[in-house]
């Protein structure tokens, strides 16, 4: 079944762009029914025919809730079978988490539960870690907190900053999204009471996947 991706960005859009090509490339059944931004001048609209684009400044909105309730009437009104936040950089509230919970997916730059928030890289130097990577999990109205269902990781390299890592991060981010959606194309995944679920099983600890290097 081809699904429908809603995709949520806030910046560049190379996330969308690797969901783009996997589509293009006949690896991934999927459409993209919208880009949804925060940022009227994000690269990742750009990506996508105008049509499918949907960005407002939160600025224009009165409070945090009725920017979330446009952004949720917008995404709900292209019918979406999943909803990507793909670099999406504004924290969502607790009523578009709750109305799109389960089918709601965020691709965050660190091996989740290690360094939720902002600042991934730098943090990963500052503390020390023998090893950093990506995660794909499920939106839960903790910030990245939600089941955490895939995870690519590399080993810290001597010479590593901030900077370096973001790339060698990044390289691993675009396939392992579109692993995820894969298995979400295929209808293999799912979130059940708060946990993360490949073919019906709960995933005790988020599935590692390989990657060769870019
Ligand atoms: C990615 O590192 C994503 O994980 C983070 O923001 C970055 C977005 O990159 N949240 P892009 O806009 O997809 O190029």
């Amino acid at each position: 079944m081809t699904i429908r991706l809603a995709v949520l960005a806030s910046g560049r859009g190379s996330n969308l762009q690797a969901i783009l090509d996997a589509i293009a490339g006949g690896q991934l059944d999927a459409e993209v029914v919208g880009v949804f931004s925060d940022k009227p001048a994000a690269a990742a609209l750009q990506r996508v025919p105008e049509a499918g684009r949907w960005a407002r400044d939160p600025k224009a909105f009165a409070d945090r809730a009725a920017f979330d309730a446009a952004l949720a009437d917008a995404v709900a009104a292209c019918t979406p079978d999943w909803v990507v936040c793909a670099g999406y950089m504004r924290i969502l509230g607790d009523a578009f988490v709750q109305r799109f919970r389960g089918r709601l997916l965020n691709i965050h730059p660190s091996l989740l539960p290690r360094h939720r928030g902002l600042q991934t890289h730098a943090r990963v130097l500052s503390e020390g870690d023998a090893e950093h990577g990506a995660s794909v999990h499920f939106v839960s109205p903790e910030l990245d907190a939600g089941a955490v269902l895939a995870q690519a990781a590399i080993p810290i390299e001597p010479g590593d900053t901030p900077e370096r890592l973001a790339t060698r991060v990044l390289a691993l981010e675009h396939p392992l999204l579109v692993a995820v959606l894969q298995w979400a194309a295929a209808g293999r995944i799912s979130e059940c009471d708060g946990q993360a679920c490949l073919d019906g099983q709960p995933l005790f600890t988020p599935r590692r996947l390989r990657f060769a290097p870019a």
